[in-house]
């Protein structure tokens, strides 16, 4: 055999070798390290700004220099190609707290979390070609099993593949709003009824006395869920909850995990002694979230109740 063919062999078997591995093979996201990212608010494109209402928290999304590019050669119309290897999004959440000079203003409030993106087709191809991690505060891996969260992250990145799997758009310019709220019914989720009594475990308890079905969240971000799929996913809820009048949820496909919204019934009633009025046009809504009993006692984490105002669209 020629050398040239022996190096062929060897190369095909290395190909063959890699795709019968299990996908963590090459890809290890316990491993991504926030480190050499770390200036990226002095570096970066801020690319946008979100505040999410009913947790208070402010997020800031940057790209880096091949991200942005891209970015805006695929706005332009220009490009339709995936974004290419190195591009990276980083994203940080930021409690708001009130400025005592001026409360209806708020603040800053010290930075929360910080989460990645990073392109590598190849390395991370199980998870549509995007590494994700998320960080503590002090920029320390989240505490957790890392490969589950980085599916969990791209199970719900899946509503945008037309963008690529990037769901911010720059705030200024060509864009238009990017939200949750404003995608177009997706092929990658939908809602359905369900009986509120075919639900497992303790979850009918959380409904408003007399609830006869809910709207249930169906498509891939059901198949991996962590706990903060049940926070991001709660403006989708909300969405469905206002527009159909009744309670929407997600639930686990494992059925451990459930994330339920809806309209508070005696609506005026504040759950919150001395809770700011809602703005008119506004109800108050309740989400709850968090483990299934009954079933297996594999998530450990109790039930959350969070009270919000919500506009219905
Ligand atoms: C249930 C849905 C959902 C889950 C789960 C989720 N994200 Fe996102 N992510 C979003 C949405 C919506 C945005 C844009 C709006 C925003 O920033 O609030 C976003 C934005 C981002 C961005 C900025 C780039 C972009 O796509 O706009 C990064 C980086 C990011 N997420 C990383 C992560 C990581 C890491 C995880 C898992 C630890 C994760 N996301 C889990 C919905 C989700």
């Amino acid at each position: 055999m020629s050398k040239r063919a022996l190096t062929i062999l060897v190369l095909s078997l290395a190909t063959v070798l890699s795709a019968s591995l299990p996908f963590g093979a090459f890809a290890d996201e316990s491993q991504i390290r926030l480190e050499p990212y770390k200036n990226f608010e002095k570096d970066w494109k801020l690319v946008t700004v979100r505040f999410r209402k009913d947790t208070g928290e402010l997020r800031f999304t940057y790209a880096n220099p091949v991200a942005w590019k891209h970015m805006t050669a695929r706005l332009a119309g220009k490009t339709k190609d995936p974004y290419p290897k190195g591009a990276v999004f980083a994203k940080t959440g930021i409690a708001t707290g009130e400025d005592a000079s001026f409360p209806s203003s708020a603040v800053p409030g010290g930075v929360r979390r910080f989460q990645l993106m990073i392109r590598d087709e190849k390395k991370f191809a199980h998870t549509d070609g995007w590494g994700y991690a998320l960080y503590t505060e002090d920029g320390k891996m989240a505490p957790g099993d890392a490969k589950q969260a980085a599916l969990a992250c791209a199970a719900c990145h899946k509503i945008v593949p037309e963008r690529d799997f990037v769901f911010s758009v720059p705030m200024a310019g060509l864009a238009p709003k990017s939200s949750l709220l404003s995608l177009p019914a997706s092929k990658n989720w939908s809602f359905r009824d369900m009986e509120a009594k075919a639900l497992p475990g303790n979850v009918s308890q959380h409904l408003p006395v007399g609830s006869q079905s809910v709207r249930v969240l169906e498509g891939e971000i059901t198949r991996h869920v962590f706990e903060g799929t049940l926070d991001e996913v709660r403006p989708l809820l909300s969405r469905e909850a206002s527009r159909a009048g009744k309670p929407a949820m997600l639930l686990s496909q494992d059925a451990k995990r459930f994330s339920l919204v809806f309209a508070k019934p005696e609506a005026g009633k504040s759950l919150i002694k001395d809770a700011k009025p809602c703005a008119p046009g506004e109800a108050i809504f309740l989400a709850v979230a968090g483990a299934v009993d009954g079933g297996e006692q594999a998530v450990k984490d109790t039930v959350k109740v969070l009270q919000f105002c919500y506009k219905g669209e």
